[in-house]
C-alpha cells in the first residue's frame, strides 16, 4: 500500500476550497454571499450583473460601507470577519454572514476581485485579489465610488470536477434568479437590479409603503399572486408574521412561490412547513401547493441560525410555540376569507422600465380573474367600476323591479314602498341620475354599509340544475351550489362538533398497543392533549399503551395508526389535529350526503338565502375538497368578450 504521510497544514487554498464545497455550490450561491455581504454593509442599493448564467462573470456592486484599507487585506482570509467577536454576539446574530469564509471561498475557486472605498471621493478605493496558494492578498489602489464592487469571473476554473456540475445557463440563470427574488423581497427599503447579458431583466426601486410593496410582489412573482393574495399582519407573544398568503384557490403545482423569512433571512424549515401546510389542510385540493410570502419576526436570542453553512436551516428555542402561532394565524387569516370577499389591494400599476421578466408560467389554477380596479384601464372607462352610493342605488332599483317579490320577503323585514323601478335589465348596468325624491328607502341590507350591495348579489336564475347565476355590483357570478352548500353544512356540522365537548364513547375491548419508550412518554406527557380530543390513553407497561375511549364518531375508525400519528406529531410539533382531520373527514362526507344535490330546482329566495349563507361562512370560497365554489365575471370582462368599447 502507500507509504505513510505526515501529517501537514492545508495550505490556505486548499483548505478554502474544502469549505467552499458547502457554501458555493454554483453560481447562485456566488450571488448569495455576495449580497448578503452588500445588505450587511448597509447599503442602499445593489446591482447583480452577470454574464453567461454567472458561469462568466458575476459582479456585485453596492453603495454600503466599503472596507477600510487596513481591513482589506484580511477581507479574502478564511476566519475573518467584522460580524462577531464572541460566542455571545453569535447568539445574538442579526447580520447574514458571521462565519467569515464566503469570500475566502468564494476566491480559492474561481478568481476573485474586490474594489471598495469607505470614502466619499470617488477618486479613492482600493482593489484586493488573493495570489497563489498561500492566497496572499495583493492590494492596490483603484478609484470606485463609495461601496463595494466584487467581480468573480471563471467559477470553478481550477476546479474541473465542479465545473462539470454546472448546468446550462438558462437553469444556472433561473437559480441566481431565484435566489435575486428571496433577496428582493427580504428587503423593501433597498433599490435592486439584475441584468444578465447586458439586459436589465428587474430593476425596483426601494420603498417600504404598501404600494411600493406590493408593486414589488407583482414584478417579482407576477400578478396573479397579488390578485389571489390575502394581506395579513399579527403579534402575539414577541412574535410577529406579516406578508401575503395566496388564496386556496390560487393553488399551484409546484412547490415555488413559496417564501419564507426568519429575521430578514430566507429558511426552508421543517417545523414552519408543517405548521402551513396544517393551515391550509381542509382548503386546499390535493396535491396543490399554496402561494406565500411571510416574514417572521422574533427575537434573535431565541432562534440559532448557525445549524448549516447556508443558513437556509434555523432551529427555534421553542419550536412548538412558534408552530401554534403559525398555524393559528394562518388558519384564522385563510378561515376569514369569506365568499365575495378578496384581499384588498390598492391599484399597482406596473414600473414602466422594468423590462419583461424571464418568469415561468406555471399553471396557475386560479378562482377569479378579477382584475384590480383601474388596472389596464383604457382612459374614461374608470367610471363604471367606481362603486358610488348612486350606482348601488341604481342597481338595487334595478334588481327591485326585476323581481319585486324577492326584493320584498328577503332584504326588507318590513314591507317597504316600491320605487317606481327602472325598465328592464339594463338598469343596473347603465349609469343613472337618481334624484333624490325617487330614491327608495335603504333596504335592511345582510351588510354593515347599506350602500353596497352583497358581494354575491342577486340570484337571477338556476342554470341546468347545477349552477346559480347571480348578479352583483361589477358583473355577474356562477356559484357551483352543491360545491357551496356543502362546505356551508360542513363549517356548520365542524363548529357544532368542536365548539360543544366532543362525545366520547369507551371502546368495548381497549386496543392495546405496542409502543417506544419515547411514544409511552409522549403520551404519559400528553395525557390531558388526549383527553381533551376524547382519547383516553394510558400507559399500560413500559412498552404498551393502552387506547380506552374515542371520540363516538370514530368508534369504527381503525384507531392504532390514527394513535401513531398523533403521538409523532405531538412529539414533533407539540400538537396533533390528526384526530380533529379524521373527524372532519368524516363530518365531510357526511356534508356532502348532507347537501343539495345537482338537479334539485331551487327557487329565487333558496338561492339568495343561499348566497348570503356563502357570504358568513368561513373558507367558503372553496368545497370541502378544494375546489372554488364561485367565479365572478365582470362587466369589463364581458366587454372585452363582445369587443364593446374597442
Ligand atoms: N460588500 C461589502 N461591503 C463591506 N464589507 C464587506 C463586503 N463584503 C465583505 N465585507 C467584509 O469582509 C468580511 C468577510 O466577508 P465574508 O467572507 O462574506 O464573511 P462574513 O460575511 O461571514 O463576515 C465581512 O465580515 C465584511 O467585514
Ligand atoms: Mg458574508
Amino acid at each position: 500500500m502507500s507509504e505513510k504521510r505526515h501529517i501537514q497544514i492545508l495550505d490556505p487554498r486548499l483548505a478554502n476550497q474544502i469549505s467552499a464545497g458547502e457554501v458555493v455550490e454554483r453560481p447562485a450561491s456566488v450571488v448569495k454571499e455576495l449580497v448578503e455581504n452588500a445588505i450587511d454593509a448597509g447599503s442602499r442599493r445593489i446591482e447583480v450583473e452577470l454574464e453567461n448564467g454567472g458561469a462568466r462573470t458575476i459582479r456585485v456592486r453596492d453603495d454600503g460601507s466599503g472596507i477600510g484599507e487596513a481591513d482589506l487585506p484580511l477581507a479574502l482570509s478564511r476566519h475573518a470577519t467584522s460580524k462577531i467577536v464572541s460566542l455571545e454576539e453569535l447568539e445574538g446574530v442579526a447580520s447574514l454572514g458571521f462565519r467569515g469564509e464566503a469570500l475566502a471561498s468564494i476566491s480559492s475557486v474561481a478568481r476573485l476581485e474586490l474594489v471598495s472605498n469607505t470614502d466619499e471621493d470617488p477618486r479613492s478605493g482600493w482593489r484586493v485579489v488573493a495570489e497563489g496558494r498561500r492566497m496572499e492578498p495583493r492590494v492596490t489602489p483603484a478609484p470606485h465610488p463609495r461601496g463595494t464592487s466584487v467581480t468573480v469571473r471563471d467559477l470553478f476554473f481550477n476546479t474541473p470536477a465542479r465545473r462539470k456540475f454546472l448546468r446550462t445557463e438558462k437553469t444556472e440563470f433561473g437559480h441566481v434568479e431565484e435566489a435575486f427574488r428571496r433577496q428582493a423581497l427580504s428587503r423593501f427599503d433597498i433599490g435592486w437590479v439584475l441584468r444578465h447579458n447586458h439586459r436589465t431583466l428587474h430593476q425596483l426601486p426601494p420603498g417600504d409603503d404598501p404600494v411600493a410593496q406590493e408593486r414589488r410582489l407583482q414584478s417579482l412573482l407576477g400578478k396573479a399572486f397579488l390578485e389571489n393574495a390575502l394581506h395579513l399582519d399579527v403579534e402575539a407573544g414577541g412574535l410577529r408574521l406579516s406578508g401575503w398568503v395566496g388564496l386556496p384557490t390560487h393553488s399551484r403545482a409546484q412547490a415555488d412561490q413559496q417564501y419564507f423569512f426568519v429575521n430578514g433571512r430566507v429558511v426552508r424549515d421543517r417545523l414552519v412547513a408543517h405548521a402551513i401546510r396544517q393551515a391550509y389542510r381542509d382548503v386546499l385540493f390535493h396535491g396543490r401547493h399554496p402561494v406565500f410570502v411571510l416574514y417572521l419576526e422574533v427575537d434573535p436570542r431565541v432562534v440559532d441560525v448557525n445549524v448549516h453553512p447556508t443558513k437556509h436551516e434555523v432551529r427555534f428555542r421553542d419550536g412548538r410555540m412558534v408552530h401554534d402561532f403559525l398555524f393559528s394565524s394562518l388558519h384564522r387569516a385563510l378561515g376569514e376569507a369569506r365568499a365575495g370577499e378578496r384581499g384588498e389591494h390598492e391599484d399597482v400599476p406596473e414600473t414602466p422600465e422594468v423590462a419583461e421578466s424571464v418568469r415561468e408560467a406555471a399553471p396557475t389554477w386560479q378562482q377569479q380573474p378579477m382584475a384590480l380596479p383601474g388596472q389596464g384601464e383604457r382612459a374614461g372607462d374608470g367610471d363604471r367600476d367606481r362603486v358610488t352610493p348612486d350606482r348601488v342605488r341604481a342597481f338595487m332599483e334595478g334588481y327591485r323591479a326585476l323581481h319585486p317579490e324577492h326584493e320584498e320577503s328577503l332584504l326588507t323585514p318590513q314591507p317597504a314602498a316600491l320605487a317606481p323601478g327602472g325598465s328592464a335589465a339594463g338598469v343596473a348596468l347603465e349609469e343613472r341620475r337618481v334624484s333624490p325624491a325617487t330614491r327608495a328607502p335603504r333596504p335592511a341590507m345582510p351588510e354593515k354599509d347599506a350602500t353596497r350591495a352583497p358581494p354575491l348579489g342577486y340570484a337571477v336564475a338556476q342554470l341546468h340544475g347545477v349552477y346559480i347565476l347571480s348578479q352583483t355590483e361589477r358583473g355577474l357570478v356562477v356559484v357551483d351550489m352543491h360545491a357551496a352548500h356543502e362546505r356551508i353544512v360542513y363549517e356548520r356540522m365542524k363548529t357544532q362538533v368542536h365548539g360543544g365537548a366532543l362525545q366520547a364513547q369507551p371502546l368495548l375491548v381497549p386496543v392495546s398497543l405496542a409502543a417506544s419508550s419515547a411514544e409511552v412518554a409522549t403520551a404519559e406527557a400528553e395525557h390531558d392533549a388526549f383527553s381533551r380530543l376524547g382519547v383516553e390513553l394510558d400507559v399500560a407497561g413500559p412498552e404498551t399503551l393502552l387506547v380506552r375511549q374515542v371520540p363516538v364518531l370514530l368508534a369504527d375508525a381503525d384507531v392504532e395508526p390514527l394513535i401513531r400519528d398523533m403521538l409523532a406529531d405531538l412529539e414533533r410539533y407539540g400538537r396533533s389535529d390528526r384526530l380533529e382531520a379524521r373527524i372532519n373527514e368524516l363530518l365531510s362526507t357526511m356534508a356532502c350526503h348532507g347537501s343539495v344535490r345537482a338537479n334539485r330546482q331551487l327557487g329565487l329566495e333558496e338561492m339568495n338565502a343561499l348566497l348570503r349563507d356563502m357570504e358568513r361562512t368561513e373558507r367558503s370560497g372553496q368545497c370541502n375538497h378544494g375546489r372554488p365554489t364561485w367565479t365572478e365575471m365582470s362587466m369589463k370582462e364581458l366587454d372585452r368578450l363582445f369587443m364593446r368599447g374597442q
